[in-house]
């Protein structure tokens, strides 16, 4: 079962199956980059991208992604450089773009649920490049690439996500897909943070990393909380004394994967210093993201990657 024409707007019906095969078309696409072996001859298909919500690893790696595929990148429209910025909304911004027929719409945009119904009923295949709190499903999958290269058996590992579970889309889609992959996971951080109603384990920090096999510190989500201005979580170093990896913490962590989807606050959800450890993977993962983001769209496009 391959992704032909469909769009990846959420991971709700991915297959395991399926993600073995990005994967595997992923590792294949890093040797060929590797030798610049790539066949870059598909100038005919072409990608838009319509970010409403800042980005750098997203959208460069889109970009890069593209290359990867000899594809066209038709355009890169950024929130205030948009006709936002005049009174447009988001909705009308994407109907515009899609009028110049791309292939691929690639779109990063807030909790719309009138984007996210438009998205789901048009034709041109979509991507979701981060989704408000709800998804980010292209982060996770790129993520779990890094733990599969990484793995000997997958299904063995155990993911501690770390700090602002309930405001991340990173968190929702990497839980959706390790319960999919079939892979444990368990959370940590602030109480009022917490999904409290999921079953999914809790832990304080040191025992979750006395647990775990990859931790993943997330950052605090600010510009989606209530409270911003009150949380006593404002306080950054005690912050970073109860839930931060740094040099102490991470201590208690055996010889697994320390990962971030960036950006990083540092002194915040992770010291600088652990950028040095050699647990330490967030730069891989940024070229891993690319990969998958490649072979995601060869998938959807039908476009043979070859050398
Ligand atoms: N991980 C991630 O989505 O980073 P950006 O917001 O920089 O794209």
């Amino acid at each position: 079962m391959s992704l032909n024409k469909g769009s990846l707007l959420s991971l709700t019906k991915i297959k395991p199956q399926q993600v073995i095969r990005l994967f595997e078309l992923a590792k294949k696409i890093k040797t060929l980059r590797a030798k610049n072996a790539l066949k870059l001859n598909n100038l005919d298909k072409s990608m838009a991208m319509v970010f409403f919500e800042p980005s750098t690893r997203t959208r460069a790696s889109f970009q890069f992604a593209a290359f990867n595929l000899g594809m066209r990148v038709l355009s890169q429209f950024y929130g205030e450089s948009t006709s936002v910025a005049k009174g447009e909304t988001e909705i009308d911004t994407v109907l515009n773009i899609l009028a110049l027929r791309p292939d691929i719409l690639v779109v990063r945009y807030g909790d719309i649920d009138e984007l996210d119904l438009l998205l789901g009923k048009i034709d041109t295949p979509v991507i979701n490049a981060g989704s408000g709190r709800r998804g980010h499903p292209t982060q996770a999958l790129g993520d779990l690439f890094t733990i599969w290269q990484a793995s000997k058996d997958i299904k063995k590992e155990k993911v501690l996500l770390i700090g602002d579970i309930n405001h991340s889309r990173v968190a929702a889609s990497t839980s959706e897909l390790l319960n999919i992959m079939g892979v444990e996971y368990a959370y940590c951080g602030p109480i009022e943070w917490l999904p409290l109603k999921s079953k999914v384990k809790k832990f304080e920090l040191k025992e979750g990393l006395k647990w775990a096999t990859v931790c993943m510190p997330l950052r605090i989500q600010w510009e989606r909380h209530e409270d911003k201005d009150t949380s006593p979580w404002r306080d950054k170093k005690k912050y970073h004394e109860t839930y931060g990896i740094n040099e102490l913490s991470a201590k208690h962590f055996g010889k697994g994967l320390i990962m971030s989807p960036g950006p990083i606050n540092f002194s915040v959800e992770m010291s600088r210093e652990v950028l040095n450890d050699k647990r330490c993977k967030v730069l891989e993962q940024v070229e891993n993201g690319m990969l998958v983001r490649s072979s995601i769209m060869s998938e959807i496009l039908g476009i043979k990657v070859g050398g």
